[in-house]
Formats: structure tokens, sequence, C-alpha cells
């Protein structure tokens, strides 16, 4: 059978009802893109979170309506002009080329998206790194396995809390005093890696009251899913009265591990839960090997034996009561940083529990 010229292929019987079909699904769709707040599935805790999402809506509303009419036309002419029954077995379909008009406005009007979208970032980018005047500035330190905050007028960092005043502009600058850790905080759009040598300064304006997350994003070590800090936004009265009361906390603290901390009582810690503990908690960075051989810190395997320890406190032999000192408040000096027990979700039970084990351990029981 002699090949056969088909008609000249032109839209198809049935596109201009498909256009209208396609028209509707797409003005539903972005009406609900539109109209639905992000903020139904994710609060926003502070600019530039705000800007962040309206940039997501502007890029769904335009990808709503490239996809529909893209994949609605693609199975609309698949089906108008699929090959016939009465088609020769090598029938070819209708060769066209060049359109200028459509050639024209597929190159435009992309284009002209394509430029706002990069408007659009560039600009809350700048804001987020290059914003001036910021009324505040703390400081974000990532270390194995917490977070650590540095005030303005505060001696000492607070552990796991980022306090911040609603509506004051505030500069954060962000490092790791370890290995790469991510400050990730849902609630006000930010991921940004914390890199030890190199402060990265960003800049955000609080505009909700409320507690939110702030989750480290890079994997960083064993204990690196418990790495959860806290942001709290609160008024400025707030803000000011929590700095003043760790002020005071920090002047009448004791310097150094600064022995037994009230409430610990040695007598009724328990070895065997003290084990389970410590393989829990403190395993990921201590070894019960000597204590040079180290994880994140020393091995404690025999802190209350070893030479190679050196002195808990000036002078003195390391002693239970000073293990419990520093395992309650920390620890930051030459061989690193440590959190405090109530960063690590310690009781005082618990830290009786962990002495009298690693007494136990030093003993060779
Ligand atoms: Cu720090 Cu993961």
């Amino acid at each position: 059978m002699a090949q056969q010229a088909r008609p000249k292929q032109g839209l198809g019987p049935g596109f201009w009802p498909v256009t209208l079909l396609l028209a509707v699904i797409t003005a539903v769709c972005d009406y609900y893109v539109v109209i639905t707040p992000i903020t139904n599935f994710l609060p926003e805790a502070a600019t530039p979170a705000d800007q962040t999402d309206e940039l997501f809506k502007f890029l769904t509303f335009f990808g709503v309506i490239v996809f529909v009419f893209t994949i609605g036309y693609l199975v609309y002419f698949a089906i108008a002009w699929r090959k016939k029954k009465s088609d020769s077995e090598d029938a070819l379909g209708i060769q066209i080329h060049g359109n200028f008009q459509l050639e024209l406005w597929w190159t435009i009007l992309p284009t002209i998206l394509v430029i706002a979208i990069g408007w659009i970032s560039i600009k809350d980018w700048a804001g987020i790194f290059y914003a001036q005047g910021g009324q505040l500035a703390v400081e974000a330190i990532g270390y194995q396995f917490a977070w650590e905050f540095r005030y303005p007028g505060l001696t000492d960092p607070v552990q796991n809390e980022l306090h911040l005043p609603l509506g004051v502009p505030t500069t954060i600058h962000i490092s790791s005093r370890d290995v790469i850790h991510g400050f990730w905080t849902p609630e006000v759009r930010l991921k940004q890696d914390a890199v030890p040598g190199l402060v990265t300064t960003i800049h955000i304006t609080p505009t909700r009251v409320g507690t939110y997350r702030i989750i480290c994003s890079e994997y960083c070590g064993a204990r690196h899913g418990y790495m959860v800090g806290k942001l709290i936004i609160e008024p400025k009265e707030q803000f000011t009265a929590f700095l003043d009361h760790e002020k005071y906390v920090q002047a009448h603290a004791p310097k150094g591990p600064g022995g037994l901390p009230p409430g610990v009582n040695l007598a009724n810690g328990n070895a065997s839960a003290g084990q389970a503990l410590f393989a829990q908690k403190c395993s990921a960075c201590h070894s019960l090997g000597a204590f040079t051989q180290r994880i994140v810190g020393p091995g404690l395997g025999k802190i209350f034996a070893d030479p190679d320890h050196p002195k808990l406190v000036d002078g003195a032999a390391a002693t239970p009561e000073d293990a419990a000192g520093i395992i309650n408040s920390g620890f930051t000096g030459d061989l690193g940083t440590m959190p405090n027990a109530k960063t690590n979700g310690l009781s005082n039970d618990d830290i009786a529990n962990l002495v009298v084990y690693l007494e136990g351990v030093s003993k060779g029981q």
C-alpha cells in the first residue's frame, strides 16, 4: 500500500476543550497554593522565613502552570495523533520544522521567569548574609554533641539555649569547635553549616514568640541525633531578664568543677545503672581505656588511678566528688568541651550512678 500523506496536522479535535480543562486544573491548584499559608504546616519564627515562603509560593505558582500544561498537552497530543488502524505499517507523522512565534515565546517567558526567581533569591540571600544594622550579636558554636551560645555581657556561654528578643535585628556568628555541624532552624527556614576555623555570619529578625528547634544537620558523630538545641524567642523584657539571671548565676557559680554538686549523693550510686547510662550517654565520646585513649574526649577507664590523668583540681588527685562536679557543670578546656548534666539530660541520681560505676571500673571491678 502506498504511503499516504496525512492532511495538514493541526491542533486536533479536542485542543480547545482540553486547554480549558487544563486552565481550570491550574487555576484550582494555584488558588490553593496562594491562599494556603505555609504556616499551617510550619510556623515562621523570624525573618527570613516569610521571604523564603514567598519565594517558595512564587516558584510553586509558576511550577504548577508549567507542569499541568506540559504534561496535559503531552498526553492529549499522544492520544489525538496516535497511529491509526488505517495507517500503513511504515507511516510517518507530519514532519514539523520551526515555528517562529512559538519559539519566540517559549524563550522569552521562561527567561523573564528565571530572571525574576534569580532577583528574588539574591535579594533574600543578601538579607541573610549582608543585612546591616544588627542590634544584637550572639555566637552559636557547635561541638560534639551540643550547642553553646555566647551573649554580650555574659562571661560564660549558655548551653543549648539560644534566647532572642522579639523584633530585634540579630546577627548570629556561627562556628564549630571540632567537626562540621549544621545550624538548622526549620522555623526560620535557615540551614547553615558550622565549620571549625570559619565564622559564618547570618542576620535574622525574630517575629514570633515561642520555643523552636535548632537541629544539627550534618552527621557529626555517634550522638549527632541528640544534638538538638532550643531557639527561644521572647519579648524584650523577658530577654533582658534572662540575661540578668544568667549574669547573676555565672557571677555566683563556683569556678572549676566545684566538687560535689548539691543534691548528688554518691553513697546512693548504683554501678549497674551507671554502666547502662555510660553506654547510652557517654560511650560515643569516652572509651573505657587509658586517659590518653581518646574518642572525642579522654578515656575514663582508670580516671581515679591513671598516672596520665592530669589533676582534676590543681595540686590534688582526682576524687569522685570532682568527677561528679565535672559531669554536673560540664567542661571547657584544653581537652575540649563537654556539655553539662542539664544538656546531657542527666539527673542527680544519674551523676551518682555514673561516678560509682567509673570508680568500680578504675578499681578493675
Ligand atoms: Cu553536630 Cu550533627
